[in-house]
């Protein structure tokens, strides 16, 4: 490998070190707008830097966050004192990474499908974010589960710009996050959920196989295999965590580092509960770890309510949120601590 190649293969084990995963804060204007409508917060730029400044200063999160994704203007905002927020994460050993994709659009010819957009002018979007300390990206591509959905259409078109971003990033010195994700939107079954996850992993890697990606140097982020939010029989974790492994082990090549699941929807508590699941079943070539923006974050938001007395609050919920997925990494989380960080 080349120093180049060595760098990056380095930051991607960084990243998914034992015990530790990734914070997603990478949501975009409207989607942080909606989650601040939960707690009648304005979405205004203060707020989101103030709500951001929170997560990112929590003392001792850093144990169990190897590397943060951020969103475009917060990797050129700074803290109240003026410190830029990509610097506070350097600082503490957490890896700034960035979202690079510009959002999942209708896919011509295919209803009810999307495609994600984003690579025009990507190179020189990459230059500038190295230039403000990045040093990882995400790309989001979004297949829906429906009457006669996914097309193989859909999932190649996701699968050749996942390549085509993932190469695009290596070459500027990001450890590209390739995330496919299989909504749980909908009432299909896990089985449903194996064979289309199964289907769009085969492709994502194959597009990356075919556009020269070495795989040491990426993470994958996809969803876990379950049952969807409204199937009348739901999954329970050793069932998720068996199926999850299964997929992915017909799938995803060993010389990938790390697989760190998005939640998706679950809840805090589901999220930690599944991944705790799949470290307890042992024996998988990769780190399997999170990068959760939801269940990493929907109490901690509760306790800030967008009010600067709460934020010491906040963050003793925040660091706990953390230290239990930390505990997942290993295997070793029991539903009974969250008792005790109660009381
Ligand atoms: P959720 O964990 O809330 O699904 O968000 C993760 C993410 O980054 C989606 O792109």
């Amino acid at each position: 490998m080349t120093d180049h190649g060595t760098q990056l293969a380095e930051t991607a084990q960084a990243i998914v070190a034992p015990g530790k995963g990734i914070l997603a804060a990478d949501e975009s204007s409207p989607t942080i707008k909606k989650r601040f409508e939960t707690i009648n917060v304005e979405s205004t730029e203060d707020n989101r830097r103030s709500y951001r400044e929170l997560l990112f200063t929590t003392e001792g999160a850093n144990e169990f966050i190897g590397g943060v994704i951020l969103f475009d203007e917060t990797l050129r905002q700074s803290t109240a004192d003026g410190v830029p927020l990509a610097k506070i994460l350097t600082d503490a050993s957490i890896v700034p990474g960035i979202k690079v994709d510009m959002g999942a659009k209708a896919l011509a010819g295919a209803e009810g499908e999307k495609v994600t957009e984003g690579l025009d002018r990507l190179r020189e979007r990459l230059e500038e974010y190295h230039e403000l300390g990045a040093r990882f990206t995400k790309w989001r591509a979004v297949i829906t589960i429906g009457d006669g959905i996914p097309s193989d259409y859909c999932i190649k078109a996701n699968a050749w710009a996942l390549g085509r971003y993932a190469a695009l990033s290596v070459e500027q010195g990001f450890v590209p996050i390739v995330e496919p994700e299989v909504l749980m939107d909908g009432d299909h079954d896990i089985d449903t959920c194996f064979d289309v996850t199964e289907r769009t992993l085969h492709y994502v890697y194959r597009a990356l196989h075919d556009q020269r990606v070495p795989l040491e140097q990426t993470l994958l982020k996809p969803n876990m295999v379950l049952s969807a939010k409204d199937c009348p029989t739901q999954a329970g974790p050793q069932e998720v965590a068996a199926k999850t492994i299964e997929c992915l082990k017909n799938t995803v090549p060993s010389s990938v580092p790390g697989i760190v699941f998005l939640s998706g929807g679950q809840t805090e508590l589901e999220a930690t509960v599944n991944l705790n699941a799949m470290n307890q079943v042992g024996g998988s070539p990769w780190q399997l770890s999170f990068s959760y923006g939801r269940a990493l974050q929907a109490t901690t938001l509760q306790a800030w309510g967008g009010e600067a007395a709460n934020v010491d609050a906040a963050k003793k919920v925040f660091y706990h949120r953390a230290r239990m997925n930390g505990l997942a990494r290993f295997g070793t989380y029991e539903e009974s601590m969250e008792q005790e960080a109660a009381a």
